[in-house]
């Protein structure tokens, strides 16, 4: 791997500088995706096409010399995966055909076997082949806590009040579900595995709507068992959004290798949370809208934050479509151009 500094601060080895991913990083900011996915008609088009979901992956390592692709696909391939399928709606967000709700719907759930998300795992391989070494790739799922809460409420949701009801008033069907999205899961990421990424993100961005019961009951054992089955042959991220409460627990998950962070902790709470794992984040994406002599303030005061080692940076969660370009380049030239 001809830039593997990510792989090194996962690794907890000295890198000269720190290294820099951002999550979203393959979308709308940038004018030659939009520029792709307007040749085809819907997103779902382009991220079942392998050629253009390889194309959009490499679009940030050449545009804005991140150190790592991310691969072009969406959380919402594995629902899709076990019979539950989504349309992705301009403006809306996703939209579920049919949602979980009572023990019939959950008699038709499949288990998406090995083999099933055969696009992205096309897409993969043509990307690893296309990078050529350059900077590693990473794979990713939902956690089956976030995909839960899309299956059962049907679509994206500010509260997820159907989903958390679910927990409370059926939890063994709750758990029925939550076992077969996690078995589909693992399926896929092993896939991926074969396929080759070098890093693999689990992304739980709805566990903020959680707390600390509901988390450690439907969302950290499935994390556990994702973990313990994909075991440690590439480094695994978790990044649960807005999860403050759990970050002990998410350090504990045994093959964890980096803990994700929003930007709602500080380095320093994170930090006595995490037992020494390695932390990714954390920048507020909206600090990106202010002028570029304050991005680089706030961007250099978060590498210090977190210091040397054992670091990865990145937002708090995804870029937004409307951010200046100017601004997310001057994100990453800036730590880029930070030494130790
Ligand atoms: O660059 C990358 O990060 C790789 C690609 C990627 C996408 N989605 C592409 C995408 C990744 C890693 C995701 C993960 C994803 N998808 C998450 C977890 C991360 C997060 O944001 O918390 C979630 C919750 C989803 C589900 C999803 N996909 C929603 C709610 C939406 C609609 C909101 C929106 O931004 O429009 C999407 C659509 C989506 N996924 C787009 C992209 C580039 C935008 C659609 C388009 O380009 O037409």
């Amino acid at each position: 791997m001809k830039n593997d500094l990510i792989l090194r601060a996962m690794r907890g080895e000295n890198v000269e500088r720190p290294p820099v991913w951002i999550m979203r990083q393959a979308g709308r900011v940038l004018p030659q995706y939009r520029a792709v996915r307007n040749s085809v008609a819907g997103f779902k088009d382009l991220l079942k096409n392998p050629e253009l979901a390889c194309e959009v992956s490499i679009q940030p390592v050449d545009i804005l010399g991140v150190d790592a692709a991310i691969i072009f696909s969406d959380i919402l391939v594995v629902p899709e995966a076990m019979g539950f399928g989504y349309d992705m709606i301009e403006k809306k967000g996703p939209t579920f055909k049919k949602t979980l709700q009572s023990e019939a719907d959950v008699a038709q759930l499949q288990i998406a076997p090995s083999g099933s998300i055969d696009y992205t795992i096309a897409a993969i391989k043509l990307t690893k082949a296309a990078l050529n070494a350059r900077v590693p790739l990473i794979g990713f799922a939902g956690a089956p806590f976030t995909i839960f809460c899309y299956m059962v409420e049907g679509g994206g949701s500010k509260t997820f009040s159907k989903a958390r009801a679910m927990m409370y008033q059926n939890p063994a069907l709750a758990h029925q579900i939550l076992q077969a999205i996690t078995q589909s899961t693992i399926n896929y990421l092993q896939d991926q595995i074969q396929a080759g990424v070098d890093i693999l993100q689990i992304f739980d961005s709805w566990a903020g709507i959680s707390g600390e019961y509901i988390y450690n009951t439907f969302s950290i054992p499935y994390l556990q068992q994702i973990s313990v089955a994909v075991g440690d042959k590439v480094p695994l991220t978790i990044f649960a959004k807005d999860a403050f409460f759990a970050l002990e627990k998410i350090a504990s998950i045994q093959h964890c290798a980096t803990v994700g962070l929003d930007w709602t902790v500080s380095a320093d709470y994170a930090k006595r949370r995490t037992n020494g794992k390695c932390l990714q984040g954390n920048l507020d994406p909206a600090q990106l809208y202010a002028p570029v002599a304050e991005i680089e303030k706030a961007t250099r005061k978060m590498l210090q934050d977190f210091g040397k080692t054992k670091y990865v940076a990145n937002l708090g969660h995804g870029l937004y479509p409307d951010l200046p370009l100017d601004n997310v380049k001057c994100f990453v030239e800036t730590i880029q151009s930070y030494a130790y």
